[in-house]
Formats: structure tokens, C-alpha cells, sequence
């Protein structure tokens, strides 16, 4: 039996890290969707391309060939055969990468491929409208928050713990940014899905975070 894991959610509530986890702990493949809509950002900001123009951005497509690989123990995404690992996580892909899928063509596109991942095997999917749009028959659907203060925390201190410059009050106006955009966009907007089980991890800990999905799988399945 093929089983799929949807969780889906806002910016930082945890959503990679955690679905990351209960797939090496399941021995699912983890597909994480956010990736794939930042690897054509990624590419239309290094071809000059508008993000706000799907015209624009459609025809790159075309051009895109998104491969993971499986390095140390880390799922490494390649765009065009190089590890593009960093290069799709920059402030500037993240700062557009809201109005790029916003774009009703590009998604379809997304999807279309999202499927075809989850149908070669069980896995967990994380992203924004898994449960919702990518697959509505998930037998487990998660929909993972936590306060926003909380979320730019926990991206704070990532980014400490990498050595990386970070300023508290940008993270969380950059999140918040990004929420609005993605929930009040046309298409497949941020949601929870009504079947989803919502998952609040202000409190929680990753492991008390995996260990509900599991269980939550252990009953579905
Ligand atoms: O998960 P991550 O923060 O890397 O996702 C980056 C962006 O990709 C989101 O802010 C959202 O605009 C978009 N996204 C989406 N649908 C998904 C996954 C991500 O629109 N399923």
C-alpha cells in the first residue's frame, strides 16, 4: 500500500525539519515541495525574469530540471545537474518566491510533477497545499502552526547556529509577508484542509512533533 503524508502549513512552524524525520523514521521518502517552487524562482531571478510575470517565467520551465541526491545523509537538490542546495534558500529567492507560485500555470506544472513523486512510493509531503490540492486523499493530512514570534525565533537561532547574520524583527516581518501572500493568493491559497488535523508546535518539541504524526499514522494505516 502506497500511503501519503500531506503537512502543510505557514512559514517556519517546523513543517521540513519534522516531515524530514518521521520519513527517515517511516523509511518514506521526503518530498519537500517548497523547494521545488524556490528552484524556478531561483532560476528566474538568475535569467532576469519578473517574478510577477507567469509569461515570463513559464517558458524556463521548460529549461528546469530539478533532481535530489542523496549526500551524507542529506536529501541535496540539483537544479540543471548543480547542487543548488544554498542557492535556492538566498533572502532573494525568498523574498519572491511568494509571487512566482502565485502563478495558476506554473503550479499546475508543480503539481502535476508533486503527484508523480507521491506516486512512486509512500512518502511525506510538505507545503501549503498538499492536503488541500496536491493530494486530497493524503491518509494523513497535518496542518502544522506555531506563533509567529516563535517561528522568526526558531529562524533566528538557525540562522545563529550557521554563522549567518540574522536580525529578529526582519524574520518576522518577512514571514508574516510571506503568510499574507500565500494565503490570500487565487490559487491554492495556504488553508487548512477540513480533514487536516491541526498541529500546534509552539510547545512542542520536534520529537513530541514527530511522535503525534506517527501515531496519527500507526491509526490511519
Ligand atoms: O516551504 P518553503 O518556505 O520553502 O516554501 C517557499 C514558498 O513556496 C512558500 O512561501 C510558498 O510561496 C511556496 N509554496 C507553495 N506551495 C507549496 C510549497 C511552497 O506555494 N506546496
Amino acid at each position: 500500500m502506497t500511503v501519503s503524508i500531506a503537512i502543510d502549513g505557514p512559514a517556519g512552524a517546523g513543517k521540513s525539519t519534522v516531515a524530514k524525520k518521521a520519513a527517515y523514521l517511516l523509511g518514506y521518502t521526503y518530498i519537500d515541495t517548497g523547494s521545488m517552487y524556490r528552484a524556478i524562482t531561483y532560476l528566474a531571478l538568475e535569467q532576469q525574469a519578473d517574478p510577477e510575470k507567469e509569461e515570463e517565467i513559464l517558458p524556463l520551465l521548460q529549461n528546469l530540471e530539478i533532481e535530489w541526491k542523496q549526500e551524507n545523509g542529506e536529501n541535496i537538490i540539483y537544479i540543471n545537474r548543480k547542487n543548488a542546495a544554498d542557492a535556492i534558500r538566498t533572502p532573494e529567492v525568498t523574498a519572491s518566491v511568494s509571487a512566482v507560485s502565485a502563478h495558476p500555470l506554473i503550479r499546475e506544472r508543480m503539481v502535476e510533477k508533486q503527484r508523480e513523486l507521491a506516486a512512486s512510493g509512500s512518502a511525506v509531503l510538505d507545503g501549503r497545499d498538499i492536503g488541500t490540492t496536491v493530494l486530497p486523499n493524503a491518509e494523513v493530512k497535518i496542518y502544522m502552526t506555531a506563533s509567529v514570534e516563535e517561528r522568526a525565533r526558531r529562524r533566528h537561532e538557525e540562522n545563529k547556529a550557521k554563522g549567518m547574520e540574522s536580525n529578529l524583527e526582519t524574520i518576522q516581518q518577512e514571514i508574516a509577508e510571506r503568510d499574507l501572500k500565500d494565503s490570500t493568493r487565487e490559487v491554492s491559497p495556504l488553508i487548512k484542509a477540513d480533514d487536516a488535523v491541526e498541529l500546534d508546535t509552539t510547545k512542542l518539541s520536534i520529537d513530541e512533533a514527530v511522535e503525534k504524526i506517527l501515531e496519527m499514522v500507526k491509526e490511519r494505516t
